[in-house]
């Protein structure tokens, strides 16, 4: 257990997040790191600001068939598809590890209509144990899985529905790498009540086997995740943080390629109030680490007393 650099961290990588307090602002993303206490086996959770759970739904789900995950020489693809254990166990089995874990837990959710949504949110809210409730309204994995979160309307519906069940701590909402108008999203779930926007999701995404011809994925389509999309979601933080976060005081939760304290940085720069990383734990699981060390010390270097100092200070 790394004790001297828990206790050690100094205040200037502490994240106010949606009314939440993180020690530091790497967070393990959605579906990559288990339930609530998998990362442990890699890394001292005290170590890093949360993490967030794989996205639970009302009922047990096996998921795709294999092949569900397949390297790409820009990140990765996959169809998981879901696979979780359930609300029901989720709320018997991990919610009392929260406590004893070591870092914050925000938990995901996921369904096909707006009762699943909602039965799911009103457990895990019930329980008590979650700080934060993270929407996923963007799985390019399931037939349903980006439904409510394709257009203003759909999602205002639900978040009509899902807000009020949300009553222990905040609502996130996770939306796509490729909707069409990222702005407008965004406005909307921050006016349906949205505490935090979680940006952004796996981009949809297909290989094929040239000798085969088949799609390497059963489910013949899947997400990109990676370093390939780092770029692309630097600019989903950019323009929402610009045009409608930063004056509705909203945080943005930068996720898709971080690998380094850089890629980091570039989304606190660009206007993200913390960063998640996935594909990255498969490569490294302690690789969080590195990254809160190195925005330790680029926060020192930018002469600033903590980094929320640096959240969306691109020059103009
Ligand atoms: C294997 C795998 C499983 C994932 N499962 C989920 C999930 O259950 N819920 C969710 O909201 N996002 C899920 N994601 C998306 C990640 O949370 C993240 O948004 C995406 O991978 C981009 O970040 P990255 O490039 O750092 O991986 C998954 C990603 C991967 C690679």
């Amino acid at each position: 257990m790394c004790y001297k650099y828990h206790v050690g961290i100094p205040e200037m990588l502490q994240t106010s997040l949606a009314g939440l307090t993180l020690r530091n602002p790497v967070i393990a993303a959605a579906g990559t790191c288990g339930y609530v206490d998998a990362l442990a086996d890699a890394i001292d959770l005290h170590e890093i600001g949360a993490i967030t759970t794989k996205s639970i739904t009302r009922e047990p789900r096996e998921g795709n068939a294999p092949w569900r995950i397949i390297p790409s020489n820009v990140g990765m693809l996959n169809a998981i598809g879901l696979a979780n254990m359930g609300v029901a166990r989720f709320v018997a089995e991990e919610a009392p590890k929260v406590r004893a874990c070591g870092t914050t837990v925000i938990a995901s959710v996921a369904g096909h209509t707006i009762d699943d949504y909602v039965a799911v949110a009103s457990a895990i809210d019930l329980c008590g144990e979650f700080r934060a409730i993270e929407l996923n309204v963007s799985c390019p994995n399931t037939s349903t899985g980006r439904h409510f979160g394709s257009d203003p309307a759909t999602l205002r519906e639900l978040l009509a529905a899902v807000r009020p069940a949300v009553t222990h701590g905040a609502l996130f909402v996770k939306l796509a790498p490729d909707m069409a108008d990222p702005v407008a999203m965004a406005e909307c779930a921050i006016a349906c009540g949205a505490n935090a926007l979680v940006l952004c999701n796996t981009m949809p995404a297909m290989a094929i086997d040239v000798h085969t011809r088949e799609p390497r994925l059963s489910n013949r389509q899947g997400g990109l995740s990676g370093p390939a999309i780092h770029p692309i979601v630097v600019r989903i933080v950019h323009d929402v943080y610009a045009r409608v976060a930063r004056n509705a005081n909203v945080p943005i939760i930068g996720v898709g390629g971080v690998f380094t304290w850089q890629d980091a940085a570039e989304f606190i720069l660009a206007g993200a109030s913390a960063v998640a990383m996935g594909t990255a734990l498969y490569a490294d699981p302690a690789s969080p680490r590195r990254v809160v060390r190195g925005l330790e010390q680029w926060v020192r270097e930018q002469q600033v007393q903590n980094i929320s100092q640096l959240v969306g200070q691109i020059s103009q």
